[in-house]
């Protein structure tokens, strides 16, 4: 089932935490020198438009991106940086977000820190966002961008040649089986290559589900885990998804004091009613 597009929501608070850690993770991948590997199993289409009329239909960025500035989060700058990237040409919105006309998708983002002999690997099933992301970050010899499973994608390509990377699972969660079928790749690649980053982004809807998610990582043999969770509502609000967060598996060691730092600010920004709230916890030691 394929009918989830990401043009819809791009730019929500989801989006905000989620690529708040993924740009922490390419800051810290790119203090080596040696080349890594980025593989996005669910890519989406690279970059939004605010002025679309599917992010006219919900406007969530409105309740994400555009409650927050560079000014009230310095510790962002690199995050910031990348969306001012994103605006066109010619477009000078320097600390004015409410003006922001785009939004970057995590290829894009993955795109601005990705240096010449790092490669990418971007999977996307739906026709339409795939021809989008072909356009926005087109195929070359460091970024191959495949109309595939991403699940099965990722099996292929792990242990990765360069012995250096970073995967994001990112799914739309359309189906509940997505769950498992998330604990189950990851876990998989984990095996095969044990000192990879992972970062799996989950919606909370029933925390239930995540629960499960967790422990099965756990009875997987899963090491060295942290969470990072944003609410925007309690969990028992029955308002649909409550709350977002990203497991990240061999995270980089800054992420989890920049999170500290970071996730209390964004509850308080972005909580409905003052019902905002975060997690940011050790699931599973080294
Ligand atoms: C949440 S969106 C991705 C957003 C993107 N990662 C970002 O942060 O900008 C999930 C995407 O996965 C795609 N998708 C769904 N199932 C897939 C699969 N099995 N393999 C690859 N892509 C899939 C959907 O079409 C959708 O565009």
């Amino acid at each position: 089932m394929l009918s989830y597009r990401h043009s819809f929501h791009a730019g929500n608070y989801a989006d905000v935490l989620k690529h708040i850690v993924c740009v922490e993770i390419f800051e810290h991948m790119l203090k080596k020198d040696k080349p890594f590997e980025y593989i996005d199993t669910h890519s989406g289409a690279g970059l939004y438009s605010f002025h679309s009329s599917h992010a006219q239909k919900l406007k969530e960025h409105d309740a994400g991106i555009s409650l927050i500035s560079p000014k009230a989060f310095p510790e962002l700058k690199s995050y910031f940086d990348v969306i001012q990237l994103a605006q066109k040409k010619g477009v000078e919105h320097k600390d004015d977000l409410s003006k922001l006309a785009f939004y970057p998708g995590s290829p894009w983002i993955a795109k601005q820190f990705l240096r010449r002999n790092d490669r990418s690997w971007l999977f996307e099933l739906h026709p339409e966002d795939f021809k989008l992301l072909s356009k926005n970050i087109p195929t070359s010899k460091f970024s191959r961008v495949q109309k595939e499973d991403g699940f099965q994608g990722l099996k292929a390509i792990m242990p990765p040649t360069s012995k250096r990377a970073f995967v994001l699972m990112d799914p739309s969660y359309e189906v509940k089986s997505e769950y498992d079928q998330v604990v189950k790749s990851i876990a998989q690649a984990y095996h095969k290559f044990k000192s990879g980053t992972y970062a799996i982004w989950y919606p909370v809807v029933e925390r239930a589900w995540i629960n499960r998610m967790e422990s099965q990582l756990k009875s997987a043999g899963v090491r060295n885990i942290q969470r990072f969770e944003l609410a925007v509502n309690t969990d028992d609000s029955q308002s649909g998804m409550n709350a977002s967060g990203m497991i990240v598996i061999n995270a980089p060691w800054t992420l989890f004091k920049k999170m500290e730092m970071v996730l209390p600010k964004l509850a308080k920004v972005v909580g409905q009613d003052g019902k905002g709230g975060f997690k940011c916890d050790v699931i599973v030691v080294e």
